[in-house]
Parts: C-alpha cells; structure tokens; sequence
C-alpha cells in the first residue's frame, strides 16, 4: 500500500465530506420503525465524519478508532461534546451493546488473524434487531495481498451476515481513486444488516 496516504493526510482530505450511504441508510430504516435515536458503536471512526451524523440525530456514540490523531479532530469538531471516544485497535476495544455498529470503510484494515474474532464480537454485541452499517473489502481489490488488511470474496461477505436480514449489499467493482487522486481499484461491499 506504498500510495496509500498516512491517516494525516486521509483525515485532511476528507474533513468536510458528509456522512456515509450507509450509516444514513441505517439511522433512516430505523427512524422509519419510530426508533428516533439509540446507542452507536463507530469502528474506526476516524475523523468523525459518520459520529458527526449520528450525533446530529440525538444518538449516543461511543467513537473507537487505532489512531490518536483521529479521535483529537473528532473531538474538535462542534457538536461532539457528548460523543464518548476510545483510542485503541479493534483487536483490542471493548464495547458495550449496541443498537448499530457502523464501520466506514475501516474493518478492511484489521489483521486477517484477528478479522474472525473482531467480527464475532460486533454481532454479540448487536442488540435484537440492532444494525451493522459500512463496507468491507473484497478480494479484488487493489490492495488485495496486503498481509495487515482483509478481504473478503463475495460468498464470504454474505456468510458473515447469517442471522441478518440484508437492507443493502452493494458491491462496487470499479477502477477509481484514492482521496489524494492516485489511481486505486476499489472492490467494495456496502451493506446495511439488521440482526435477526
Ligand atoms: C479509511 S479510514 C475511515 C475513517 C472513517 N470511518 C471515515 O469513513 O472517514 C480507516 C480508519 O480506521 C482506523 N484503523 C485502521 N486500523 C485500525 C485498527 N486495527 N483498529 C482501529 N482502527 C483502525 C484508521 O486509524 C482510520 O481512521
């Protein structure tokens, strides 16, 4: 991943971009039920630009990301006082239950021998008809072959998501960019699951 940009740079490029499809996908199916607000676990929230969201709309957020540098800008950004914030690597953070777990474009950069594990302990933690929103990578990817990320064929996504209902499951196949504007090949899954 020599062309990927440091997490410094990542966070300044996309500073004043808006939330993700799938977290608002997520927070509108479950307005849509009448649960206006509830309790979010963001995985590798990174700046916070999905936490800003899910702030605005009254839900509780606890924000987890490796880097302490993300959870300093999160915490600058207006609005964010109350958000709870947790600097450690997802083989590592604990978390309590939660009503969605979202991960943007971030469970791809968690070590093979730890993905399963990782994995496991987001659906425990997924209340009864709680939500997972984000991406993961797939095995076409650019970056495929790099021994600290994971990615997943499309079977394998799927078969994560036994015992969810899938809202979304959009894979994206395509030659695109990096947020510095270098050429990337993206592989992506976007998905939106309910838990049974
Ligand atoms: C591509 S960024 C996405 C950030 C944010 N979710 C967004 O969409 O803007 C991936 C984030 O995952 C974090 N990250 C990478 N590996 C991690 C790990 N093992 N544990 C926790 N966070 C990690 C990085 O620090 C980074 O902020």
């Amino acid at each position: 991943m020599s062309d990927e940009p440091s997490w410094s740079e990542f966070y300044d490029r996309v500073a004043d971009r808006p939330p993700h499809e799938t977290v608002v996908g997520a927070l509108d199916r479950f307005e849509r039920e009448g649960r206006r607000t509830g309790f979010a676990v963001d995985l590798g929230c990174g700046d916070g630009r999905d936490a800003a969201e899910l702030a605005r709309r009254g839900w509780r957020v606890l924000a987890i990301d490796a880097e302490e540098e993300a959870i300093e800008r999160l915490r600058a950004r207006p609005g964010l006082e109350a958000v709870e914030t947790l600097v450690a690597r997802f083989e590592e953070a604990t978390w309590p239950r939660a009503d969605l777990v979202n991960a943007g474009f971030s469970l791809a950069f968690c070590a093979p021998e730890h993905f399963g594990e990782v994995w496991r302990r987001i659906v425990e933690s997924l209340r009864p008809a709680g939500r997972f929103s984000g991406q993961l990578f797939g095995d076409r990817d650019g970056w495929a072959g790099d021994a600290e990320m994971t990615f997943v064929t499309r079977s394998e996504a799927e078969s994560l998501f036994a015992g969810f209902e899938l809202e979304r499951f959009d894979e994206v196949d395509e030659d695109g960019h990096l947020v510095t504007g270098a050429p990337k090949h993206w592989h992506v899954f976007h998905v939106v699951a309910k838990r049974a």
